[in-house]
């Protein structure tokens, strides 16, 4: 049974990885926030799967490469959030962040990514097809998951999705995708 869970979100500058931190932990949308919240610890009976789960932000304007690699060799799981509306955050999935996370992770511990779609509140149509084809292609992508951090849509399965992912690393590929109901 894995003691502590750390998920640690990363993605290019303003996407909005701290905002999802603080919506999940107050609930409701944050006007403003700060580059980086502090590392919280959930308790192991507040989540889904009884683990005691720690979320580590990151920000790049505050911290540098090498703690950005420490602390992607010490999470268990990894989100990488994309913003919808913005195409270059999505590119920069493969061009950057997963090559980047291979390069500082062994091969034969791998962990599982998330890829995390935010900001749907600002489009009509879902990422999903974009999205589907980089999943096909790497194997350590287990869900893909597209949230509002405005709207709380999705937010805490982006969590629960990352502790699942975490606790059973050798669980099948999972092609979970959580679209939003469709827009009228
Ligand atoms: P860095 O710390 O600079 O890497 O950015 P970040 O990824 O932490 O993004 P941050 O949470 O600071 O959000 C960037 C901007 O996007 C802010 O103005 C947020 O209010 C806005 N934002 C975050 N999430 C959402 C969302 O779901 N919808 C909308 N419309 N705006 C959002
Ligand atoms: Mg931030």
């Amino acid at each position: 049974m894995m003691k502590d869970v750390r998920i640690l979100l990363v993605g290019e500058p303003k996407v909005g990885k701290t905002s999802l931190v603080m919506s999940l932990v107050r609930e409701e949308f944050p006007n403003k926030v700060p580059l980086r919240v502090k590392e919280i610890t959930i308790p192991a009976d507040m989540t889904p799967e009884r683990v005691r789960t720690h979320i580590v932000d990151y920000s790049e304007a505050e911290q540098t490469k090498e703690q950005l690699y420490q602390e992607i060799s010490k999470a268990n799981v990894i989100c990488i959030v994309y913003s919808v509306n913005n195409k270059k955050s999505i590119e920069k999935v493969t061009s950057h962040w997963i090559p980047l996370i291979n390069n500082h992770t062994d091969k034969e511990s791998r962990v599982p990514l998330i890829l995390v779609g935010n900001k749907l509140d600002l489009v009509e149509h879902s990422s999903m097809e974009t999205i589907r084809p980089i999943m096909n292609r790497y194997q350590d992508i287990k869900i893909c998951i597209e949230c509002s951090a405005k709207n709380l849509e999705n937010i805490s399965e982006v969590f629960s999705c990352a502790q699942k992912a975490a606790v059973h690393p050798m669980g099948e590929k999972a092609f979970l995708l959580f679209c939003p109901e469709e827009k009228k």
